[in-house]
């Protein structure tokens, strides 16, 4: 596997655990029970800022390289470049309405907050899904060697905030609620 592909599935391998957390505080608050909110913010920080700066530009440039090479598969990669921008909205939305309840709980009712929430994470799982069941395998059989270094070098060296060799602070908290769900 080319390295940059290992690096996407790893990124949504991460993706998915902040997904599981951010799932289970907000089954969490549907029960009424207390949440973290900060925890919650935390992993909401993570899913907005770190795949959209730092992800899905390259997937950008990848399923832009994918659509080159088939037109039968270049609508759904247009879609998924297309995706990246509403979800980065999305995110941004749901950040302002963490907030927004941490600022002041009487904004807004928990169950608008538990609906949103939910229709976040599915919207989010189902954008990873179409990737890793079919973008990705169909740029790893069409695309050789070489395109893959030409998108690989369009891509930033950066390191994964929840990588554990790298542990920036800001994420402590966070990376230890993670630790705690199971594997
Ligand atoms: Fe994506
Ligand atoms: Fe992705």
């Amino acid at each position: 596997m080319h390295p940059l592909a290992q690096r996407l599935r790893d990124d949504h391998r991460h993706l998915t655990r902040v997904l599981d957390f951010l799932e289970g505080r907000i089954e969490a608050l549907a029960r009424a029970h207390e949440v973290d909110l900060d925890l919650v913010r935390d992993a909401m920080t993570y899913i907005t800022e770190f795949p959209n700066r730092l992800h899905h530009p390259v997937e950008d440039v990848l399923f832009a390289s994918l659509a080159a090479t088939d037109a039968g598969i270049a609508a759904a990669c247009r879609e998924q470049i297309a995706e990246h921008e509403r979800l980065f909205h999305d995110s941004s939305a749901f950040y302002g309405l963490i907030e927004a309840i941490e600022v002041d709980d009487a904004t807004l009712p928990r169950d608008v907050l538990v609906a949103r929430g939910r229709d976040f994470i599915a919207a989010q799982r189902a954008h990873l899904k179409r990737e890793d069941d079919h973008l990705l395998p169909q740029a790893e059989q069409r695309l050789d060697a070489a395109a893959w270094d030409r998108v690989a070098q369009t891509a930033a060296q950066v390191d994964d905030p929840l990588d554990a060799t790298t542990r920036p602070a800001r994420y402590e908290a966070l990376y230890r609620a993670l630790s705690r769900l199971p594997a």
